[in-house]
């Protein structure tokens, strides 16, 4: 990490992200990003195996899409779909959902008081990667489960296994400002890339040895709208659309022009498919 940078300023910058600009980004592409994620919310649901009547909590879950897909497994049980981002969480509340199944709770996973022992599975889609601290994040969510309990989450792999983010950062970067190199281990997408740091994190705050297993997918970037619509995503979602963030709009449209040029070999139809690479982890309580 940064070092003129404390894990606490991190985490901060990090819910002040997904309140601000990232949450702003994911609420207006709720629809295209659930479409374009839905191969990674199937992968994820079936290796976590939700059982009928099991308590589930769904970490970061954003706009809601697993947490309602989680909720339709659970018989009588019950998921809470927790997140920080209050936009985001909205969407997710307006969508339609029977509390007796399923709620929703506004508040930081790594510092929210849970019942102790109050759930049987913790998930999540993309949700886990931005603690500032996450050993201490990832040890005070054990506690939230009961003995025997268990956590399954898909995080990705490193950007060169995720050709759908790295093909249009490449294209967009010759047309950016340089910019000095990041950690690899901070907050973002990427910071749970590396399976022996996974690892390391993991059994540190309490989890078993967890099970890491790759996962390669085809995302249709497009959601099935066509090469304008891929393009309209890349810039909003993904490590491009970081990259582009608050760069003027001369910049940002040459960046585009470039991206529109690096999808058009994989468009496939009304797709635009490109591979996503990610790990699912498992760990038991
Ligand atoms: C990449 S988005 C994924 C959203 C959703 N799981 C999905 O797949 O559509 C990351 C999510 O993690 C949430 N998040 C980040 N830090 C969090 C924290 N400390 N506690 C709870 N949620 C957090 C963000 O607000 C955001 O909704």
């Amino acid at each position: 990490m940064d070092s003129t940078i404390t894990d606490g300023e991190a985490h901060s910058n990090q819910i002040a992200y997904w309140n601000g600009p990232g949450g702003a980004a994911w609420v207006a592409q709720q629809a295209h990003t659930d479409a374009m994620l839905a191969p990674v919310a199937a992968a994820l649901i079936a290796h976590a195996a939700p059982q009928p009547g099991e308590r589930v909590l769904d970490i970061g879950c954003g706009c809601g899409a697993t947490s309602l897909a989680l909720a339709e497994r659970i018989g009588d049980g019950h998921v809470t779909g927790l997140d920080v981002s209050a936009p985001m969480l909205a969407v997710a509340a307006g969508r339609g959902s029977d509390p007796a199944r399923l709620t929703w709770l506004c508040a930081d996973a790594a510092a929210h008081a849970f019942p102790k022992a109050g759930f049987d599975l913790l998930t999540s889609r993309f949700g886990v990667m931005f603690f500032g601290d996450p050993t201490a994040a990832f040890a005070n969510l054990r506690r939230a489960v009961r003995p025997g309990g268990r956590l399954a989450f898909a995080c990705w792999r490193s950007p060169a296994e995720n050709p759908w983010m790295a093909v249009p950062l490449a294209a967009a970067a010759p047309h950016l400002p340089e910019s000095p190199p990041t950690d690899p281990t901070a907050p973002g997408p990427f910071a749970f890339a590396d399976p022996a740091r996974v690892t390391r994190i993991l059994t540190a705050a309490g989890w078993s040895a967890p099970r890491l297993t790759p996962v390669d997918l085809l995302l249709d970037l497009a959601a099935g709208g066509g090469l304008d619509s891929a393009v309209a995503q890349m810039k909003q979602i993904g490590a491009a659309a970081r990259a582009l963030r608050e760069q003027p709009p001369e910049v940002v449209q040459a960046a585009l022009d470039a991206v529109r040029a690096a999808l058009r070999p994989h468009v496939d139809g009304a797709a635009v498919r490109l591979r996503g690479g990610i790990w699912l982890v498992s760990a038991d309580a």
